[in-house]
């Protein structure tokens, strides 16, 4: 078992990461906890048992209960069962459950304690570390949430062994980024190279540096969207079978070519990149039906668009956010790309 701090003074919390993690709740939670609310999905079937008393609320599966409705349900529920600021949430899924859970912890009873589960690689490194909770509206993904950090996260390697492999293999994109962001330490074998355990602590362990720097996004937690801007896009425009990993994946390819376009990274680390994708059995190409300039139209709508067409790309000085981006530079990496994936 490894264990990484979150520091955030009074409110730092641990991550657990190893097989079997999960049995380790009891032992974290707070003396004075009477009762747990666990919140998962139908289809997650990951036995949570807190050694306390405990009742279930089970969502029904996929994206589309990640709403206010299902908040306002479940806070009804929590209500109507008669759980109290002294009670505890544990959200045990992958991110949409830990999100809802998060965000249901932050309001009820104007916010009581959460930990979680995650159950997924994607929620593993991502998703379940750093207190970002929420909803999505008609209107967006995520519009409505807060942040909330967790009193424990639980990194249970062993829930990976039964995700379906595509959900498995999506999650290698958020891993691979990580390469980028910090990577290994001084005198250690790259990440790609490390046994699962080590690289999902790792990567936790960058991320949780980065968030204990910068828990409201007021700058460097940025560059935890490294690759997700070409990511969203051919997630949003709705015209591509691809999932939040695998457009990660081909946006860290773009990002690369972006920033060597801006002369900001050498051939030498583009190659990199393609390697560490190639490394994670990634794709890096743009799918065969992309329409590259409907692709940029949608990077201007990117909710982290703050100035023109803002990126988060490598350079001499590491991943750093770059405003202003001209839509020929775009196009040209765009035209890298394409090249690259007929060479
Ligand atoms: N997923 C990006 C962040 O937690 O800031």
């Amino acid at each position: 078992m490894i264990e990484v701090e979150v520091d955030l003074g009074d409110r730092s919390y641990p991550v657990l990461v190893g097989a079997g993690v999960r049995h380790e709740l009891p032992a974290l939670l707070p003396d004075d906890v009477r009762r747990v609310a666990v919140i998962t999905q139908e289809g997650i079937g990951v036995d949570v048992d807190p050694g306390v008393a405990f009742e279930v609320f089970t969502l029904p599966d996929g994206e589309a209960a990640k709403n206010l409705g299902t908040i306002e349900s479940l806070c009804s529920s929590l209500a109507v069962s008669g759980f109290t600021r002294r009670d505890l949430i544990v959200g045990v899924g992958g991110g949409v459950v830990t999100d809802i859970a998060g965000f249901c912890a932050a309001v009820y009873h104007r916010g009581i304690r959460f930990m979680t589960v995650p159950t997924t690689l994607l929620g593993q490194i991502d998703a379940a570390i750093g207190g970002k909770t929420g909803v999505n509206l008609p209107e967006g993904k995520n519009l409505v949430g807060a942040f909330w950090q967790p009193s424990a996260v639980f990194c249970d390697t062993a829930t990976l062994e039964s995700l379906p492999p595509r959900e498995f293999q999506s999650g290698m994109g958020e891993l691979a980024k990580y390469n980028f962001l910090g990577g290994a330490a001084p005198g250690e074998p790259p990440l790609d190279e490390l046994p699962l355990d080590e690289r999902v602590a790792a990567s936790v362990r960058i991320k949780a540096d980065v968030v204990a720097s910068d828990e409201r996004e007021g700058g460097r937690r940025a560059i935890l969207n490294y690759g997700h801007t070409l990511g969203h896009a051919l997630e949003t425009s709705g015209s591509y079978d691809i999932r939040h990993g695998e457009g990660v994946a081909i946006g860290l390819a773009y990002a690369a070519e972006v920033a060597f376009e801006l002369g900001r990274i050498d051939a030498d680390r583009v190659a990199e990149h393609y390697r560490v994708l190639g490394a994670y059995d990634l794709e890096a190409a743009l799918p065969a039906n992309a329409n590259p300039a409907e692709l940029i139209d949608l990077f201007s709508r990117d909710k982290k668009a703050l100035d023109g067409v803002t990126f988060v790309l490598d350079g001499p000085d590491g991943v750093e956010t770059v405003v202003g981006i001209d839509r020929s530079v775009l196009e040209a990496a765009m035209e890298r790309m394409e090249r690259m994936a007929k060479s």
